[in-house]
């Protein structure tokens, strides 16, 4: 073990920065959709009751294994001594790995976006949909070609990573987060202030407000599940990374709560800004989820609103906060586990880690409608398909390497290191931990049934987490 290990300097630094890794992309473009279909009141309650029941537990759980192994997550097991549960920690690094291909590309459509609504926002609302498959180089005379532009704000966003990471664990990504996660929550007033006073935004906000209990189904809560482990960043390495550089002295199971209550807020927040302003602008049957809509239909809600390209720019730079905080996440636990694990230097690693990372994202970037390359795929619901390479790479980390990392974390903690050890670890700052028992069945019982769920669910019915 390393005694000079890197440590945060603060705690609010710390809670920043987990907080920065899992407010998201997800938070803003996934969880405002998911919370219309799910009947809106009904959905947000179902959602927080699965953050507290299941998403904060398995957050105390990998920032505890972090904290008592104190390395990366490939070495924490055996530090702890359970070398056989390394492939829990190798599941975790390349779910990461493939997640930051990606990840970091959409970041760089997003850098793209910020520049285009300052720049040129007519230019978008002439034709959103051309405007974005033009970005990806799919053309609207039917010619397709290599997606330079987007190619080149995804390494420039990648760099900006990069830059971060190379100043280290407290100077880089703490500062970082410090000055990131204020302003996001700055913006987001601002936006939140301005769609909630559109005319016609009442009905979206009464919509918010309401509980629809008949559009809650099975796959409501399937699809809550999957949003708060994919939110809250839950197994993929990360929290365990981030715990490993925590203090003894710090109260674990108190920074879980503030972590996970802002990364809700978050989400609740983006919910009142997108549910209310789509309403008031598009209409309801319009609300949508994910990258096609934020980039897309959204161009219509910016339009049509009064200081529609300012609050444009603001938007995509919202996003562009949320996605720089993850991925310098994402990209701290591969380079932790370089440095540690391959005896890789740390500024040297992370220059290559950023080069390999931006050549694969290609890929992604490339295959959304340039390239017309293909992965494989087999489900319940739709047997053997082939979907677009871009596609293949998301189904491989949400529906296999997530839930296969966390549900080895489950089974670790619950029945091989014993949750006795979690306890120790929450209380080695001196407070109690008041919810052990409850703890202990959740860890034990309840959270590897919600993982087996999710990841059979997949297959069957395609249900994704992100
Ligand atoms: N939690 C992030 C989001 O909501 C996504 C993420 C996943 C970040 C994995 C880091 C690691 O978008």
């Amino acid at each position: 073990m390393d005694n000079n290990r890197s440590q945060w300097g603060s705690r609010i630094g710390f809670i920043l920065a987990a907080a920065g890794s899992a407010v998201g992309l997800g938070n803003i473009w996934k969880f405002p959709g998911r919370a219309y279909e799910g009947g809106g009141g009904s959905f947000l309650i179902i959602y927080v009751l699965i953050v507290i029941i299941l998403g904060a537990p398995l957050m105390i759980t990998e920032l505890s294994v972090g904290r008592a192994g104190k390395s990366n997550i490939v070495s924490t097991f055996k530090n702890l001594g359970h070398k056989e549960f390394s492939w829990v920690g190798w599941v975790g690094v390349l779910g990461a790995f493939i997640i930051t291909c990606y990840y970091s590309h959409v970041g760089g459509w997003v850098l793209r976006y910020v520049f285009a609504y300052a720049l040129h926002a007519p230019e978008i609302y002439a034709d959103s949909p051309a405007y974005f498959y033009d970005m990806l180089g799919a053309h609207a005379d039917g010619t397709t070609s290599i997606p330079w532009v987007a190619l080149a704000f995804a390494a420039a966003f990648i760099a900006l990573n990069g830059i971060v990471i190379i100043k280290g664990v407290s100077g880089g990504i703490e500062k970082f987060n410090k000055f990131g996660m204020p302003a996001l929550f700055i913006m987001l007033i601002i936006l939140l202030i301005r769609t909630v006073t559109l005319p016609g935004s009442a009905e979206g906000l009464k919509y918010l407000l309401t509980f629809d209990w008949s559009k809650v189904t099975f796959s409501t809560i399937l699809s809550a599940l999957g949003q708060a482990f994919y939110s809250l960043s839950i197994g993929m390495a990360i929290m365990i990374t981030y715990g490993s550089y925590l203090p003894k002295n710090e109260n674990i199971a108190k920074n879980t709560a503030l972590i996970c209550a802002m990364d809700t807020l978050v989400a609740i927040l983006a919910g009142f800004i997108i549910v209310p302003g789509v309403f008031a602008t598009l209409g309801a049957d319009q609300i949508g989820k994910g990258g096609g809509f934020a980039f897309v239909s959204l161009a219509q809600m910016f339009q049509s609103m009064p200081g529609g390209r300012f609050f444009g720019a603001l938007f995509y730079l919202l996003l562009l906060f949320a996605a720089l905080t993850s991925c310098i996440s994402l990209i701290e636990s591969i380079v932790a586990f370089l440095t540690e694990k391959m005896g890789l230097e740390r500024k040297k690693s992370t220059i290559w880690l950023c080069v390999v990372l931006f050549a694969i994202g290609c890929l992604y970037t490339c295959t959304q409608a340039a390239i017309p390359m293909k992965g494989i795929w087999l489900d319940g619901t739709n047997g053997v398909t082939f979907p677009a390479f871009c596609d293949f790479m998301e189904y491989m980390t949400d529906r296999i390497m997530i839930p296969i990392c966390a549900l080895g974390c489950c089974i670790f903690v619950g029945w091989v290191w014993k949750p006795e050890q979690v306890v120790k670890e929450v209380e080695a700052c001196g407070d109690k931990f008041r919810i052990a028992g409850i703890y202990k069945i959740l860890i034990k019982f309840i959270a590897p049934v919600a993982i087996l769920m999710i990841l059979i669910m997949s297959f069957t019915s395609g249900i994704t987490l992100s």
